[in-house]
């Protein structure tokens, strides 16, 4: 208890020193999972921001950008404690990534103590935002990005459901989100399926899924999963069972899909960003990204991308002021044009409202890809409205 008291005095104190003086550098900590089962995230988004340093050099209204990298290897614990050595020692004025829902919220405590901006890169929990008025969020939320699927579902033939998702917060978000608007249009889930963050083994549920008969499964699993999912998914004959997958755009994410093979052709699913975005801005951002990194990008990238976007339009706005209220209130309403497609950063709930698209896995030119085949536009999260 003591000892907790200290911490926190010293820790307060620190803040104070590093405050005290303006910086001609602004430090932005980012804090990815670069190792463990999470780390294709951490991948993706550090080569999108070094795509973007690239792109847009090291110095941004008279301030030298200095990015400091983190590995938390996906665990909250090591995020909140990176998070307090960057804001404590190194003096970071952004704290940005989180490659995972439970990272994010481990660090709401440091960010809101620190008073700087925590620009949430990839989790995309709905309530995370709601948490503290520190939080920034530069990628999607579930529930947004599900409800156009649940109403394309209900008006394509599709009357009985089963969810699937992964149990914790973004998979419960995209379970509630379909089932809201599905039955809202006269479907039916017949069962709610949850499968554990760590180790998934998806057969059992997908055998109770096949034994339900419904007229298609609802997938939802964090980035970096969908390839075993798919596995287990063909293992188990669910392909040639006449019952259709259609799920959040997670599942066929960029950077695994090709190496799914034929069996992800036809998989309907919703997404604020495909690599096949059909904009002059998008074919730029997946030839340059190649070029760096030599994969596709995937959406998780696009979040770092634009994260590191709305730190330099912020900075701008500020004329270099990197105070943490100066820099949110300059975040908040930015409006750009990702490779995603418009993005406008609702300054009322401080998520991104974008477009959602419908897309089918088709194989064009040899590859396969999300195809955009539907736009609904300038959505946003329909729990923050
Ligand atoms: C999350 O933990 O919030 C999360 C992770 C990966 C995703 C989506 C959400 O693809």
């Amino acid at each position: 208890m003591i000892r907790r008291t200290l911490m926190s005095g010293a820790f307060a104190l620190a803040l104070a020193a590093g405050t005290a003086f303006a910086q001609d550098t602004v430090k932005i900590g980012l804090i990815l999972p670069m190792t463990g089962p999470f780390a294709s995230t951490g991948r993706q988004i550090d080569g999108a921001v070094k795509l973007w340093l690239s792109q847009n050099g090291t110095t941004v209204a008279g301030k030298k950008i200095e990015v400091i990298l983190k590995d938390d290897g996906g665990t909250a614990d090591t995020t909140r404690r990176l998070a307090q050595e960057l804001v404590v020692n190194d003096k970071v004025q952004v704290l940005a990534g989180f490659g995972l829902t439970p990272l994010a919220l481990a660090t709401v405590p440091i960010a809101t103590q620190a008073k700087i901006p925590e620009l949430v890169m990839a989790a995309a929990t709905s309530s995370i935002t709601e948490q503290s008025p520190y939080v920034i969020r530069a990628g999607f939320t579930l529930p947004q990005i599900t409800v156009p699927l649940a109403e394309w579902a209900a008006k394509n033939g599709i009357r009985k459901v089963v969810t699937l998702v992964t149990d914790y917060g973004p998979g419960i978000d995209a379970e509630n989100a379909f089932k809201s608007r599905f039955t809202a249009a006269g479907g039916e889930v017949t069962a709610e399926l949850r499968v554990p963050l760590r180790n998934p083994d998806f057969a059992p549920f997908l055998q109770r899924a096949h034994d339900a008969r419904p007229d298609a499964v609802f997938v939802f699993v964090p980035s970096g999963v969908g390839s075993i999912f798919m596995k287990q998914f063909i293992e188990r004959g669910m392909d040639k069972s006449g019952i259709r997958l259609i799920g959040t755009g997670d599942v066929t994410d960029d950077d695994i899909l090709n190496g799914m093979g034929d069996v992800a052709l036809g998989v309907i699913t919703s997404f604020h960003y495909s690599a096949a975005h059909p904009s002059a801005a998008n074919k730029a951002y997946v030839e340059g990204y190649k070029k760096l990194n030599g994969t596709r990008p995937n959406f998780m990238s696009v979040g770092g991308y634009d994260g590191m976007r709305m730190i330099y339009e912020a900075l701008k706005k500020t004329n270099g002021d990197a105070s943490g209220d100066a820099l949110l209130a300059a975040m908040k309403g930015l409006s750009f044009e990702s490779p995603r497609g418009p993005v406008t950063i609702d300054p009322a709930t401080r998520d991104p409202i974008q477009n959602v698209y419908m897309r089918k896995v088709e194989r064009v030119d040899g590859e396969l890809w999300n195809v955009e085949f539907a736009t609904t536009p300038s959505v946003k999260d329909p729990l923050h409205k």
